[in-house]
């Protein structure tokens, strides 16, 4: 009995291949691939900042571009955990003023927000639909700047240092991973 290598069975074996050829080229989409996180780093307001968090993730050495916006997610992510846990501690202080301990509370609400727009980020990432993350980037941006805005408005309270810090390194991250979803992800 022979194999049964007629025409129709060669012809299917020809368009797998060619299947597979067309999907493996379609995982190299025209993103800039090649780009080192030294040369995106340079293009951020906080280059320190930015070379830290690449510098201290291992996947940073093999990863390209894409695989860089999702170390960039995680520390964003990390960041506004951080910030929550500070909140936390804030809002359970008995120095904490009542209309302060009501605007730790607001920010709570705020960061979950963030936290849940970074995901979908991230799952987006992971996506063909990869440049609809830079629009949840903007929410979570949006909602951090807007915890911020609370300390501004009357009556003017103090933010506690602790929070100011936990904040601002919030909002770093979040405009380095939109620079990198902005000019290197489009
Ligand atoms: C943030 O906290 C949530 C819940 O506590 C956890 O599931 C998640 O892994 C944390 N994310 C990071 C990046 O640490
Ligand atoms: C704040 O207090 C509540 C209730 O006592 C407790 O469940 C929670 O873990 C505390 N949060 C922090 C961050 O200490």
């Amino acid at each position: 009995m022979g194999f049964p290598c007629n025409s129709s069975s060669f012809s299917l074996l020809s368009l797998l291949v060619v299947l597979l050829l067309v999907g493996l080229s379609s995982q190299s989409p025209s993103v800039k691939e090649t780009v080192g996180y030294d040369f995106i780093c340079r293009k951020t307001a906080n280059l320190d900042l930015c070379l830290e968090i690449f510098e201290s993730d291992p996947r940073s050495a093999v990863a390209d571009v894409k695989g860089l916006a999702q170390i960039a997610d995680d520390a964003c992510e990390a960041s506004a955990n951080q910030t929550l846990k500070t909140l936390g501690l804030l809002i359970n202080s008995t120095m904490s003023s009542p209309i302060l301990k009501e605007r730790f509370e607001t920010c709570v609400r705020y960061y979950d927000i963030v936290i849940a727009n970074l995901d979908m980020a991230k799952r987006l990432l992971a996506s063909p639909k990869y440049t609809s993350a830079l629009d949840y980037s903007q929410v979570a941006k949006n909602y951090i700047d807007d915890c911020d805005a609370l300390f501004q408005s009357s009556p003017i309270s103090a933010k506690p240092a602790e929070l100011e810090k936990v904040t601002k390194k919030s909002l770093d991250l979040v405009l380095i991973f939109r620079v990198i979803l902005d000019v290197f992800l489009r």
